[in-house]
Formats: C-alpha cells, structure tokens, sequence
C-alpha cells in the first residue's frame, strides 16, 4: 500500500468544465471567475464573493481593506498554517498569539481574553481542522472591544455553526480552494462578506488595481455601437496580482457541485477511524470530532510515541504530517511569541492521518489495524 495524506479528487465533471473554459479560449480572468463568485454567494448565503489566487490573498486583503494604523496588534491563534499570521505582517501589523482550547485545539477564547489589550484591532478565529471556533461567544467578546473578526476558514467549507454558516460569522470570512483542501480549484481562494461596502475596492486590489470586467472589455475590441474607449481604466487602489483565472474557477464550480457529496464521505472516513481506534490506549483522537455536525478537512490523532507511530505508518506505506508546529516556535515568529503552553506541549504529541474523498474502506481498514498493532505493541 501506498496511502497519500491529501489527494484532490476530480472527476469527468471538473474536466468537462475546464473544457467550457478551454472551448472559449479563455482562461485567465473571465466569465468563469463571475460564475463560481455567484455560484459560491449562492452556497455561502453571503453578500459579496470574491475569488482570488489563495487564502493568503484574502486574508491579505482582508486586513487591509480596514486600513488599520501601522503597528497595531492582531489576535490570531499559534496552532495554525504560516499564512494566517503572515497577512498581519504584510499589512505592518503585530501578532499576538494565543494558545489552544486543550480539546479542540482551536483558538482558546480564555487565553484570547488574557492576551488582549488595547492597542488589538482584529482577531483572527481559525476553524483548526474545520472544528468551529464558539463564534457566538467569540463574536459577543469581540464586538464588546470594537474588534474586527476576520474567520480563516481555510479547513472548512460547508458547515453550520448554530444555524450560521461558518465564514459568515465575523466581518470577512477568507475559504481556501488548495489542492488538499475540502473542495479544490487548484490553488484558489474566496474573501466573502455580508457588508459590500467592506470589499468595495477588493476586485481592484486583486487585479492590479482595475476595477473592471476583463471580459466584458475583450466582447468590445470589435464591438462597433461601443465607445472607443472601451480600453479606458483608472487606477485609484494599489492592486496586487492576486485574481483567480478561469481554469481554476471551472473546476471550483464543479467540486462545488460536489461539496455536499464530497462532505458525506469525509464524514464516513471519520466516523469509521473514531470508532477503529477508540479501544486503543495509547492513541486518542486528535480532537473531539463531530462528523454529523461538521466537516473537516483533517484527521488526526494524540499519542506521546509521536515519532515511533510515524516511522511505523511511514514502514506500512502510510503517509503522515503534523499541523501545525506552533507559529510561536517558529524562527520567523519567535519575536512576537508569548507563552502558548497547551499548543507547545500538544505539538509533541500530534500526528494528522490520511483524509481525503477517494480513500476507500479498505484503506481506511488497513490504517486502523496498524494503529491498533502499533498500540498493542507498547502494552
Ligand atoms: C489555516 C490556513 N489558513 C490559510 C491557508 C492558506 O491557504 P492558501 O494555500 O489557499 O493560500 C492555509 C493553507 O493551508 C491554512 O491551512
């Protein structure tokens, strides 16, 4: 056997769309890029959709349409991908890191109290893995310090929290559609808001600093009843080259046709690991997972053998990684670290397994038995 940790999973659906884009010759930023924004408004319930190349972009942009003054402080958990606490940097602006809730890992809202003060403008909630942050407590606590709450969804996409979708919660929501993400373009990501006025400048700032459609200017090269100065822009916003192009969104609005489908057999997966390897005694699960209520994008586990188990895995042909090494032990990061205990100890114990749609049961199987020989080996 030979077990990836991520894989996409594509299918004649993704293909057929990408020939669309292909059929038209047109693949950079077009009408697919408009289609997969309407598309996702529709999924998502929100306002305003804006497809970018990453993440990273959204969350970039999404500190940087409040135009917060230099050197003010953000609130963002250490338990989390680079990218999240790199777009405070690029926008002049300090992490404060907090530690994580000791059973779900995710941010700890005890800790976020203890590490606020006033000179914080914005949190940043990360849904670790896809387990919601308690966003109506987290919401209530923010709005009470007029803090901005930007929500990294990046492992999630999909899921409700208390009847709200997460991404919708705070001010901006920021999705990733990265190849081992819950549904992929790619590379890809999505800033969304309920409040248009928020992201009024964001589709100039992704593309260069033009706030027109690239598309519609292209029909009107030749078009002989439109004004010659069709060509005609403005640059009023410093842009980046941050735009989603066609490719990608058609195969975004494939997998976001498939979401729901994908999300069930994520949920699946989940269910049969928690119940393989609940008997074990030296492996527990990495958080306390909700499969019915929510999705994830990972899937992993605790044990104090953290490097034996990986070695193991690795001989049984069954990849493995760690998410995250706490940004504060970082070297990038160390200058703005503070204690972050639960995170720096977990670190030592946390491996992520196998997770993506395609894994069959009896890859899923042959993974459970390991960890059990493994477990029973220490007894
Ligand atoms: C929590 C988190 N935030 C942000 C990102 C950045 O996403 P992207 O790769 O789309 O820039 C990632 C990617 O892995 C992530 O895990």
């Amino acid at each position: 056997m030979n077990i990836r940790l991520f894989k996409p999973s594509l299918t004649e659906l993704e293909l057929n769309c990408v020939n669309e884009a292909f059929d038209r010759a047109w693949i950079g930023l077009g009408p697919k890029v408009s289609e997969f924004e309407e598309e996702w408004k529709r999924h998502l319930g929100c306002k305003v959709a804006i497809a970018l190349n990453s993440a990273t972009a959204a969350l970039h942009l999404a500190l940087r349409v409040f135009n917060f003054e230099k050197g003010k402080k953000v609130l963002v958990p250490t338990m989390t991908f680079s990218a999240t606490a790199s777009a405070i940097l690029y926008n002049d602006l300090i992490p404060v890191f907090v530690d994580s809730d000791p059973i779900t890992l995710g941010m700890s809202l005890e800790d976020l109290n203890k590490k606020y003060d006033k000179n914080c403008v914005a949190v940043i909630p990360v849904h670790y893995c896809g387990h919601p942050v308690p966003m109506d407590q987290l919401i209530l606590w923010a709005r009470e310090r007029n803090l901005k709450v930007i929500e990294d969804c990046a492992h999630t996409s999909g899921s409700l929290y208390k009847g709200i979708p997460l991404g919708r919660w705070g001010d901006i929501g920021c999705f990733s559609f990265e190849e081992k993400k819950i549904m992929t373009t790619g590379d890809g990501g999505m800033i969304c808001s309920d409040n248009p006025e928020l992201l009024k400048d964001v589709k100039a700032m992704r593309w260069v600093g033009i706030d027109k459609d690239n598309w519609k200017t292209a029909q009107e090269y030749t078009s002989v009843n439109k004004d010659a100065y069709h060509w005609f822009y403005e640059l009023r916003v410093l842009g980046w080259k941050y735009n989603m192009n066609d490719l990608a969104a058609s195969i975004g609005l494939a997998q976001l046709k498939r979401l729901n489908e994908m999300n069930k057999r994520r949920e699946q997966i989940i269910k049969n690991y928690l119940k393989g390897i609940e008997a074990l005694k030296f492996i527990k699960p990495l958080l306390s997972y909700e499969p019915e209520k929510y999705v994830y994008q990972m899937f992993g586990i605790r044990t104090d053998y953290k490097e034996d188990l990986i070695i193991y895995l690795k001989s049984k042909g069954i990849a493995t990684g760690c998410h995250y090494t706490p940004l504060t032990m970082q070297p990038l990061f160390k200058p703005y670290a503070s204690p972050c205990p639960v995170a720096e100890s977990e670190y030592y114990k946390i491996i992520t397994l196998p997770l993506h749609v395609d894994l069959t049961n009896e890859e899923v199987n042959y993974i459970i038995y390991n960890l059990k020989e493994f477990d029973d080996g220490k007894i």
